[in-house]
């Protein structure tokens, strides 16, 4: 039998039309068995296990937390110190916040947002400039940090290195799958770096700009559906199955 890994995104992708939704899950009871899902969020694990606990997300094996910063096993919320050790090198949160406490146009996104290897902030319209500006800053006072912008609003700073696609290739490694055998899912900016590997795109009908630029390649499958209907095709698409949910809706 053979085996896929598919690490998806929730907001928006996964998430936001629970009939999608409810088509997922039918369409996945049947092929459980080959088919491993991780969530890949710019939430925290707590946040995401709310939504597994309340929607009909299925059950993922591992969730990845805080645009890639953490890792954790589910359902024991187990949190993965080899990731961490690994990333926490010339970074801490408590000086990317002091260093840039007197940017005017950041604002700093709620406590729930933030963590030891995250520190995320509004930031409407900014310019890739304006980024670059941001980096070197902070580069100036010793910190290699990661800059990851979405939804054209979403500004985080994490652990060079660290992003979504980083923490997806960790964690395909540990369970074994190579690339043609991972899927990867996602609707906007902090998703792009799922696509900066080998593994098979998805990009669903409603993604912003920022990713569907990622489109034209031939291991990226733009679906003509949205949300959890998207990824239902994209993940048929690539197992090659006939997508009986697809064909009835
Ligand atoms: C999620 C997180 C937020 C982050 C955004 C983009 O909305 O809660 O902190 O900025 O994803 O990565």
């Amino acid at each position: 039998m053979t085996k896929y890994l598919l690490v998806s995104d929730l907001d928006d992708t996964f998430l936001g039309d629970r009939r999608a939704l409810e088509r997922f899950a039918d369409f996945y009871e049947p092929i459980r068995e080959r088919l491993d899902i991780v969530y890949a969020s710019g939430r925290f694990y707590e946040s995401i296990r709310r939504d597994i606990d309340t929607t009909p997300l299925p059950e993922p094996v591992a969730v990845i937390g805080g645009v890639g910063s953490e890792i954790r096993q589910y359902p024991s919320g187990r949190l993965d110190q080899a990731w961490i050790d690994r990333i926490a090198t010339n970074w801490s949160a408590k000086k990317v916040q002091s260093v840039l406490a007197n940017e005017s146009q950041l604002e700093l996104q709620p406590a729930d947002s933030q963590s030891d290897y995250k520190v995320s902030y509004f930031f409407r319209d900014a310019k890739p400039t304006q980024l670059d500006r941001l980096k070197a800053k902070l580069f100036d006072h010793g910190l290699d940090v990661s800059v990851v912008y979405s939804s054209s609003r979403d500004l985080d700073f994490l652990p060079e290195g660290v992003n979504k696609g980083t923490a997806a290739a960790f964690l395909a490694r540990q369970f074994g799958f190579d690339g043609d055998h991972t899927m990867v899912a996602g609707n906007s900016g902090n998703d792009s770096k799922l696509f900066d590997h080998d593994f098979r795109g998805v990009i669903v009908a409603n993604a912003h700009d920022e990713l569907k630029a990622y489109a034209g390649d031939a291991r990226v499958y733009l679906s003509s559906q949205e949300r959890a209907d998207g990824v239902r095709d994209g993940v048929a698409h690539w197992m090659k199955l006939a997508d009986v949910a697809g064909r009835r809706s």
